[in-house]
């Protein structure tokens, strides 16, 4: 399996506090691995890093081989728009617009003209079980179909890799069955990998790959069989 994006020896520290201590991480292509944890225990810390949000104060991030946390911030956030995508726990839609200008903003904020970033955006809604909900505001939409929208969002500049944090966290265990779902097989039928932190074992176990980190580092490894 090729790498898409791995983390070596990543340090973060706060103050004399140590987030994170030397964690080693692979993803390969179309992986999916799930981060869990105790509250606390450095889980966004770590995507945050590997995402390129945060800088990390020692060990490297490389997207397909190459370093990226030495990269300016321009570009790094240029590289952020374009092959990543995110998923949070709630709060990331504006409110204001459509459901299917939402999704269609990434590709607006890379140059793509309205007409054609909505058209491109509608082709995410039938997929993620959302047909027929393009007009409405963030609003008038469930908790459900509003993370299925953000993970429209999320896809629709087809990212080397997507990156969730607590997507299903507001969500009952029905509905976050549902959306983990939808989340982990369209993002691999996009072709993406997943990293996702999870406080929910039901939720991780949808993943091909779990991750413990305790106290900042990794406790464990496991590899799940595909359910
Ligand atoms: N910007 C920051 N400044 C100072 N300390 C921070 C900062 N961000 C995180 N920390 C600390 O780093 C540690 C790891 O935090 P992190 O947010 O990664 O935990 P987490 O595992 O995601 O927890 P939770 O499950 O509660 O979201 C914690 O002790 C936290 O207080
Ligand atoms: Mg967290």
């Amino acid at each position: 399996m090729s790498i898409v994006l791995a983390g070596h020896g990543l340090v973060k520290k706060y103050g004399s506090a140590t987030a994170l201590s030397s964690v080693d991480v692979e993803v390969g292509e179309r992986d999916s691995l799930a981060i869990m944890g105790p509250s606390g225990s450095g889980k966004s810390t770590l995507l945050h890093i590997l995402a390129g949000i945060v800088r990390p104060d020692g060990g490297q991030v490389l997207l397909r081989g190459e370093r990226i946390d030495t990269l300016g911030e321009n570009r790094l956030s240029a590289l952020r728009r374009k092959r990543f995508g995110f998923v949070f726990q709630f709060g990331q839609l504006l409110p204001e617009l459509p459901a299917e200008e939402n999704v269609a903003l990434p590709l607006m904020l890379e140059g793509t003209p309205r007409g054609r970033a909505v058209e491109q955006a509608r082709r995410w809604f039938a997929p993620l079980g959302l047909d027929g909900l393009e007009k409405r505001r963030p609003g008038q939409l469930s908790g459900g179909q509003a993370q299925r929208v953000a993970i429209a969002r999320a896809l629709v500049v087809e990212p080397d890799v997507v990156f969730a944090d607590e997507p299903t966290g507001a969500l009952d265990q029905t509905t976050s069955t549902e959306v983990v779902r939808l989340l982990t097989s369209v993002t691999r039928d996009q072709g993406a990998a997943l990293v996702m932190v999870t406080h929910d074992a039901e939720v991780a176990a949808h993943c091909d790959r779990v991750l413990q980190v305790r106290d900042g580092r990794i406790s464990n490894h496991s590899q799940y069989t595909a359910a």
